[in-house]
């Protein structure tokens, strides 16, 4: 099948690593037959990459929607800044593409609720590539807490901090505006946490939250913004099925960054990407897991994501990250951030339901003036 890149962008070249590891494998998958980028030098670059890396070039364009009618293209990965999401996504659909969209789903619920229907609608494919449950590694970890290797989970802690000195994250300012990434570093890469942490022990039921914007400029040199996303949230979140959280992330950090999950359960703890450690201190290390419950699964995580995609089209398999989980994963965020405003405790339910939606009314204001 053929497939369109639409940006060029930071993640795009992690993307062609993926179908390379595919390939590599022998595994049946799309062929990259075109990419598009509206910085036509950017996308020029990416598909020389491209073809170093796969053997053939893409055709190169700097409009999705002249891509999509004269490429005749099976689907597209949509690599673009949060606010567009929705729109590219309608669009492909509507052209007769089926689409695989990065984190997060969309900028905000609503739009996510809007593509799960665009999607049903023109009767096409979406999936979601969400690396933090996809891939071996990931797979593994997940089956192996709900066969219950650590026993039932009670308490959840993930702490990310980075060191930004007052720059932008990967080089892009467009992270650190809501009206163009729905809100700062907690949605952009909380999405993934919230993302993991419903997947290994279902759904958040409520969350509490603050968030500040504690750097008032940011620049790097030539570029300087005002950011209006969040750099700083410290939440606690508790699950339905009674476990608890701790959960912080921060743009807004100098001198020393902290990272690191730990997942406890009745009978021991998981480190994600590390090892599982039991009550006796037996340790239990990832590749071993990898050989009990993921054996037949890519290392790759997007390699894993076109495999998904792959068999979503052809076989309409449920994916693992499926549009409906990234939806969930968002709500999450959203919750905090809405408990943020308005200095309460919320329902995850409420925000997908469309009950709350004070933070989101924020970026949808600021989405008209960007
Ligand atoms: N680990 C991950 O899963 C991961 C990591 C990074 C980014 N992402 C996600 O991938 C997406 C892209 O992020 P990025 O870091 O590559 O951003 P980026 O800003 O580096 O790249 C986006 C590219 O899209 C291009 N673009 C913007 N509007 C366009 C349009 N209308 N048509 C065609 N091209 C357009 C820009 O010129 C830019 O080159 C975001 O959703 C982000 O959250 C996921």
């Amino acid at each position: 099948m053929k497939l369109g890149f639409i940006g060029c962008g930071v993640i795009s070249i992690a993307h062609v690593e993926g179908l390379e590891e595919l390939k590599r494998k022998g595994l049946e998958t799309f062929e990259l037959s075109a990419v598009c980028d509206i910085q036509h030098e950017r996308a020029e670059q990416f598909a020389s990459a491209v073809a170093k890396r796969l053997g053939k070039r893409p055709a190169v364009y700097t409009d999705y929607r002249v891509m999509v009618e004269k490429e005749q293209l099976d689907a597209v990965s949509v690599l673009i800044n949060h606010d567009l999401h929705h729109t590219v996504a309608e669009d492909c659909f509507a052209a007769g593409v089926h689409v695989q969209m990065q984190k997060p789903l969309a900028i905000s619920p609503s739009f996510g609720w809007k593509m799960i229907a665009d999607a049903k609608k023109f009767n096409k494919v979406i999936t979601l590539s969400e690396p933090s449950v996809l891939g071996a590694e990931n797979v593994a970890m997940v089956k192996a807490i709900k066969d219950g290797v650590i026993g039932s989970i009670s308490l959840i802690l993930d702490y990310a901090t980075v060191t930004l000195n007052r720059g932008f994250f990967a080089g892009t300012p467009w992270r650190h505006m809501k009206g163009q990434a729905g809100a700062g570093w907690i949605n952009d890469h909380g999405v993934h946490r919230t993302h993991f942490f419903t997947e290994i022990n279902g759904s958040i039921d409520e969350v509490f939250a603050y968030t500040e914007i504690f750097e008032k400029e940011l620049s790097n040199g030539y570029v300087s913004i005002k950011p209006t996303g969040e750099d700083t949230a410290v939440t606690v979140f508790k699950y339905t099925n009674g476990g608890l959280g701790n959960w912080m992330c921060a743009t807004s950090t100098h001198g020393e960054k902290t990272g690191g999950a730990w997942i406890y359960g009745s009978k021991g703890c998981l480190r994600p990407g590390q090892h599982v450690t039991l009550a006796d201190g037996k340790k239990i290390l990832l590749p071993e897991l990898i050989e009990r419950y993921a054996p037949g699964i890519v290392e790759h995580p997007f390699a894993h994501s076109y495999v998904e995609l792959w068999e979503a089209i052809t076989e309409s398999k449920l994916p693992i990250s499926s549009a409906e989980r990234g939806l969930e994963a968002l709500g999450v965020v959203f919750a905090a951030l809405e408990s943020a405003t308005i200095g309460k405790p919320v329902r995850v339910q409420d925000i997908l339901s469309g009950e709350k939606h004070a933070y989101e009314d924020t970026v949808l204001e600021e989405m008209k003036i960007v």
